[in-house]
């Protein structure tokens, strides 16, 4: 059977109270409509068309998706109307579709496959993702008949007394057989509380033309629809525990899952051990026996096998297997450091390779710079990789010998097996072998506090 799926995604979002379309407020670092497609693909459906309207372009741009297709809602009357907007995209097609909202970021893929097969295997014309909840405060309630066949959904502020008392509530996830969501959408109008074209209204239609509907119950938890910021909190939270349960099972040791903040696309290898008051972002893999202590922010980063990292914040970079990371290290986008080597305290690095073995331990800025193996840092050093106009590259031999409160103003080339003395500035070439000394030569003038009367 041909299976496809419409994602609606027009509205604005009033209710959470923002300049930013819905849409695309993130749950766990992924945009809320980002998560819907990837779980509908994620269940095998490839042919998705998302109904934009409110921000289209912005969507269109955030969601940077070149397999899915759009459908423009240009005024946003109800999800009636948005799906009769994709009528273009649904036209000539046989089978089934499935409709999602981009506002419930919490479906996964094993309930889309249950209600793609449920729906199939019933021959329904329609089949409803419902859940049981305590509060159904602002949702479509499922009214059923004598005999618990669903009749119709009904919306919050259409509820009569008795419909207010329903719990079983609308995901707004549907499946639909094409043809006859086509023909029923024709018959759907406006006159209810908010005047808007209801897809929901569908379901009485297909009913009164003695169609088969059906409905899925699930978890309240993977339905929740987000219309305000308390509820994206909520899906934050809950999307939170599932992602460090899923790592937890994978063989990673969370020492406090409540404060560890995971985003959905980061790897972590087995053994890895997580301390409290972490955030793990974006594309980060991080290998298997790494430490990963308190305060740390990694984003976009690939940290390789038994590193150590404590209160540092790594974006965009790489970092090879047992190197060691602060406390308190700061390291930028585009740097690559080697294996075994060691950033410590107060250690900012910028656009810079640093090879294996090297130690840059502390109070030490590294810009624009390609430094070699087996190097070692004393403590202050700087690269000064600006003149005021440009950035200018450094580069840095293996086994160099950089001494305390060095500068060393690019351009400039280090060779290997170089030395240069504490405190100097170097601005010229060193070449291998050479010690390089750039400081005034020390003076000693006797008997000069005695002299100045201030000897005590
Ligand atoms: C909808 C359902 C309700 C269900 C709830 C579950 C209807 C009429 N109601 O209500 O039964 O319990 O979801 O979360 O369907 N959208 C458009 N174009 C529009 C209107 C909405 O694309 O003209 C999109 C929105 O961007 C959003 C989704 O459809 O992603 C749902 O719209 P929303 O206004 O949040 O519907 P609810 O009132 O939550
Ligand atoms: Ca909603």
């Amino acid at each position: 059977m041909y299976k496809c799926a419409l994602v609606l995604a027009a509205g604005q979002g009033k209710r959470i109270k923002s300049d930013l379309p819905k849409v695309l407020h993130k749950v766990c670092g992924k945009e809320m409509l980002k998560h819907v497609i990837d779980s509908i693909r994620s269940a095998d459906i490839d042919d998705i068309d998302v109904i934009i309207g409110k921000g289209a372009d912005l969507v269109k741009e955030r969601i940077e998706d070149k397999k899915v297709s759009y459908s423009l809602q240009a005024e946003q009357l109800g999800t009636g109307h948005a799906v009769k907007c994709a009528l273009e995209f649904l036209k000539g097609k046989k089978g089934v579709v499935g409709i999602f909202a981009g506002d419930t970021p919490l479906i996964k893929q094993s309930t889309i496959e249950k209600l793609f097969n449920e729906h199939i295997e019933n021959q329904n014309s329609a089949t409803i993702l419902s859940a049981i909840v305590d509060d159904p405060t602002g949702y479509g309630r499922i009214v059923r008949g004598k005999s618990n066949e669903v009749l119709k959904i009904v919306e919050h502020k259409d509820c009569n007394e008795e419909e207010l008392k329903i719990n079983e509530m609308n995901s707004a996830i549907y499946c639909f057989d094409i043809e006859l969501l086509v023909d029923a959408l024709g018959k759907i109008n406006n006159n209810n509380n908010q005047g808007e074209y209801y897809l929901t209204d569908v379901i009485e239609i297909l009913k009164s033309n003695n169609k088969k509907v059906g409905a899925v119950i699930t978890d309240f938890e993977e339905t929740i629809g987000v219309n305000s910021r308390v509820q994206l909190a909520q899906a934050e939270e809950i999307l939170r525990n599932r992602i460090n349960l899923m790592h937890m099972e994978n063989g990673v040791t969370l020492i406090d899952p409540k404060t560890t903040y995971i985003e959905s696309d980061v790897e972590i290898g087995k053994d890895t051990i997580i301390y409290p008051n972490n955030i793990l972002e974006g594309n980060t893999k991080i290998g298997s026996n790494c430490l990963i202590y308190q305060n740390s922010r990694i984003v976009n980063s690939v940290i390789g096998e038994e590193v150590d990292i404590q209160a540092s914040v790594i974006l965009d970079s790489n970092i090879g297997d047992n190197t060691t990371v602060g406390p308190f290290a700061y390291i930028r986008p585009e740097t690559t450091i080697g294996k075994h080597a060691r950033i410590g305290d107060f250690v900012e690095i910028k656009k810079s390779t640093i090879g294996d073995g090297t130690k840059v331990s502390h109070l030490t800025y590294i810009g624009d710079a390609e430094v070699g193996a087996e190097c070692n840092f004393g403590c202050g050093t700087v690269v000064v990789n600006y003149d005021g106009k440009n950035k200018n590259k450094t580069i840095i031999g293996d086994h160099s010998f950089v001494g305390c409160n060095a500068n060393l103003v690019s351009p400039v080339t280090i060779h290997d097996n170089t030395y240069i003395a504490a405190g100097s500035t170097i601005t010229s070439e060193v070449k291998e072998g050479e010690l390089a000394v750039a400081r005034a030569k020390q003076r000693n003038i006797s008997g000069w506090v005695e002299k100045k009367g201030l000897k005590k």
